[in-house]
Parts: structure tokens; sequence; C-alpha cells
């Protein structure tokens, strides 16, 4: 049960921030005036909910979020529509991937609705920092973190629910240009019976390693191997990972060890829009070399919410450069990319209704 209505309280700022130039925003490194917060304990549910200020948090150095990382967060967009409107993308998936990343971490549920309600509020109240450029938006952070300070371990007793927003750009440098890719074949980012379908900060900060190592030698990102047998093809750092083989696209299957994400979705519903022929599969690294050295596997890209479509150019696995699809931005990552951006942006039909207009 989810306790208690929701009584959102508005406290305006008059110090507002310098807005930053539109052309070179990257990812995540301005934030804006206000912020979404609300508190839970056993007692009184979700409570304290308010759009105020963007301001630091007090907490105690023993709240169990620093010690024992229950931490789960979201990420989505909000982006001007064609027609003046400003428009989320599917923000109800989140929401509800959030509480089912909350389930897993022994966190309290949010009450979706009236979180979309205060989230519409705050992007309102923050429309000015919604960036017009073609490929940017503003980013939407919800995030719930336990505060109890204690140091037993056990789930805390106490919890602070957060939305921050920025205004972003592309998320990697490279922009829509195709990345180079690290199998990774030595890390592991989630086990079977894990938490890897959770979104929550500790897959994230064991990924870190491996990102870097890979970074350090040049490439954008790493493509993540099963744990068990570093076998099967799971999900790269910051999306889900698609390829087109045989003119048929190809995606890990869901099954409890990567994230379940909402463009990944969204790029399975589409293809099927469009008649292409989509599969679920589980798909061995070794296949996929093989198809890049067939000539099957034209096309390889990562879907997510920052990166939106990031097209792979080449994959390096154990000391060997795989190039893909000529290492260009294949038709179908460029129809998807095209397709998805206008969708969000209002720009065409919506027929699976993802879009929610906050005004
Ligand atoms: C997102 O795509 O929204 C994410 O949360 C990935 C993050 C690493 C930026």
């Amino acid at each position: 049960m989810i306790k208690n209505e929701l009584d959102v309280s508005l406290h305006k700022t008059d110090t507002l921030k310098q807005k930053p130039a539109q052309d070179n925003l990257g990812f995540g490194r301005y934030l804006t005036d206000h912020m979404f917060v609300m508190k839970w304990n056993r007692e009184k549910g979700w409570h304290d909910a308010d759009i105020k200020a963007y301001s630091d948090f007090h907490l105690d150095p023993a709240a169990m979020v620093f010690h024992y990382g229950q931490a789960i967060f979201e990420g989505l967009k909000a982006y001007w529509g064609k027609d003046g409107s400003i428009l989320m993308f599917r923000p109800r998936d989140n929401l509800k991937r959030l509480n089912n990343s909350a389930l897993r971490m022994c966190m309290p549920r949010i009450p979706e609705d009236k979180v979309l309600q205060a989230l519409k509020g705050l992007i309102y109240l923050e429309r000015e920092w919604i960036p017009r450029g073609d490929g940017a938006a503003l980013y939407i952070r919800p995030t719930m973190i336990a505060t109890e300070a204690a140091l037993g371990l056990r789930p805390s007793e106490e919890y602070l629910f957060f939305i921050i927003t920025s205004p972003v750009g592309a998320y990697y440098s490279e922009g829509f240009n195709p990345t180079r890719i690290y199998v990774e074949d030595t890390y592991v980012r989630a086990v079977p019976g894990g938490v890897g379908e959770a979104k929550t900060a500790g897959n994230y900060a064991a990924s870190v390693k491996a990102l870097t190592e890979a970074q350090s030698k040049g490439f954008t990102q790493v493509l993540w191997l099963d744990a068990l047998e570093h076998k099967y093809i799971e999900e790269v750092g910051t999306s889900n990972i698609f390829f087109v083989i045989n003119d048929e696209l190809i995606t890990p299957p869901l099954g409890g060890t990567i994230l379940p994400g909402i463009t990944r979705d969204s790029v399975l519903k589409l293809a099927a829009d469009w008649d292409i022929t989509t599969r679920e599969e589980r798909i061995s690294i070794d296949e996929v070399i093989a198809a890049a050295k067939d000539g099957s596997l034209t096309e390889a890209f990562g879907s997510g919410t920052a990166a939106v479509i990031s097209p792979v150019g080449e994959f390096s696995y154990k000391n060997e450069n795989i190039s893909v699809g000529g290492g260009k931005t294949g038709p179908l990552a460029q129809r998807l990319f095209d397709g998805i951006q206008t969708l969000q942006r209002g720009g065409c039909p919506d027929p699976h209704d993802w879009l929610v207009r906050v005004a």
C-alpha cells in the first residue's frame, strides 16, 4: 500500500541561474533552478512534498545510502513540441520502472500518478530551461535514496525522493556518429539473481572500472557479456544493444540481468510497426563476430534515454577490431533516431500514446 495523498507545496525561488549557451550543453553539466523533493517514513508514508529551489541536502554521515547503497534512479526527457507544447516521452513507464527497482531494493514505492502531476508542475516551472536545439532536451532525473542514520544492515526506515532536471545535448562527444565499443571479457556487470534489471546506483558504480579502462584505450563504451560464460551479449554501459543480422533486428531478451530499457521497448515497437522482423534472443559474441565477418551483420546500435540511438562503428574483442557496417551509421539506426526524435517532439502521430503533455 502507498500511504497518503500527496500535497505538493510550491516555493519558487527568485534567485535564477544564468542559462547556458544552447550550442554546447554536453550532458548533465547544468542543473536548473528548482527541484521536487518528498520524504518517506513508516509512520507518515510519503510526506513533505515540495517543489523548491535547487539546493544541497543535509544528510547524516550515517545515512544508509552512503554505506549500503540503497539508491535508485530514472532518466527521462521533456521537449518543446512542434506546436509549442511541452511534451514528456513515456514518463509513466519510467515511474513504473522506478517502482520495480524500489521493490528489488526493499525501498518504498512512489504514488505514480501523484508524482507525475508533481513532475508536470516542475517541468512547467522550469520550461525556459528546455533547450530548443536539434537533439537537445531537458533531462529529468528522479532519484530515491535511503536516509535513515543507522549502521546495521537492513532496509532503511527513511527515504528521500527527489527530481532534478538538466538541459542536455548529445550524451556522447561523438554525437550521432558511430561509437567504438570494447567488448568486456574480464569484468561483469550483473549476475542472474542479482540486481542487474534494477536501475540502482550500484550497477553503475560496478561498471566504472571497465568504462575507464576502455576509455583509456580510446573506446566510447563497454559491451557487457553474461557473467557465467562470458559469452552472451547483455548490454552497453549506458544503453541496450541491437544488431541487424540478415535484415532482422535482434536484441538480448530481458532475463533479469539487463535493464528493461524504455527506448529499447520503443525501438522494438517502432520496428514492428515498420514491418521489420524483431527477435529478443540470446546472441553470443562469437555469433556477432561471425556475422560481421560474413557480411550478414549490417548494423549495430545502442538505445537509451540519454543516448537515444547510438550507432556502433566498431567492436573490439580480445585484441581484434571488428568493423560494423563499414564504420558508418546504418539506415535503420538513422531511421530510428529520426523517427524517435520526431515522435518525441510531436512531429508525427503517436499511435502508442507515448507522449504526455505538460502544457
Ligand atoms: C539514461 O540513459 O537515462 C541513463 O540513466 C544512463 C546514464 C548512464 C546516463
